[in-house]
């Protein structure tokens, strides 16, 4: 896996917006147009509401992405996320995202993904204070900051993020990607890369637009990202 992908400056598509009856289609369609790292948001109705995706379509897409060069971002909104790593890992995850909100062991959640050879991320909730990773301090690898609250596509980015961003890109090491999710579009990119966000997830501004290829372009062009 090329871990590199996770820390360069890139728009990370979200499948949760994707036509799921044509998911390869739609996978091939932005990894052709650039896109490497490709998001998969897994939900268990705990956590969150809904009820989303497994190990499962982990696995039916490792072959065509990690056969184009890519890696597979899997953003756990699960109660006690520490008992599922595994299978993740097996399914072919390389990259697992667990909430700080999520279980009362999330250092040893973080300590099991890296153990099992992946890159481990931590995510907060927009609720969620900043001061949350100082005693996370050394054990993630990158940070995911929830721009919506978690749990549904297609919601509008949370003015306050580029505040959040920033104060967080001040507290954790240098070169630490910050992740952004929810809300991602080509308005809210440039003020969320200028606060100091790296990754950017984006799901229904690319799957959900009539040429997601094109719209893909248009979030990685206003994130100053690799296109
Ligand atoms: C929300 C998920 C996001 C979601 C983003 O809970 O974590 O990754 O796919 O969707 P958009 O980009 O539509 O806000
Ligand atoms: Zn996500």
């Amino acid at each position: 896996m090329n871990a590199e992908l996770l820390r360069d400056r890139r728009v990370a598509p979200s499948i949760l917006a994707s036509d799921f009856a044509r998911l390869g289609e739609q996978v091939a369609t932005v990894m052709d147009a650039g896109a490497r790292v490709i998001h998969v948001d897994v939900m268990d109705g705990h956590f969150v509401p809904p009820i989303s995706i497994g190990p499962l379509i982990v696995d039916a897409l490792r072959e065509q992405v990690h056969g184009a060069g890519g890696v597979l971002d899997v953003h756990l909104m699960i109660e006690r996320p520490e008992r599922h790593v595994a299978d993740f890992v097996s399914a072919g995850a390389d990259s697992i995202s667990v909430h700080f909100e999520s279980t009362p062991n999330i250092h040893y959640a973080l300590h099991a993904i890296r153990e099992a050879g992946c890159s481990a991320g931590l995510a907060l909730n927009p609720g969620t204070p900043i001061s949350a990773v100082d005693a996370l301090a050394g054990a993630y690898d990158l940070l995911l900051c929830m721009t919506v609250n978690p749990g549904w596509g297609g919601q509008p980015y949370i003015p306050a993020s580029d505040a959040k961003i920033a104060a967080l890109r001040e507290r954790i090491p240098e070169g630490t990607p910050i992740e952004v999710d929810g809300g991602i579009h080509p308005t809210s990119a440039g003020p969320a890369a200028n606060a100091g966000a790296t990754l950017f997830v984006a799901g229904s501004s690319v799957f959900g637009k009539p040429d997601p290829a094109a719209a893909y372009r248009a979030v990685a062009t206003a994130a100053g990202a690799i296109v």
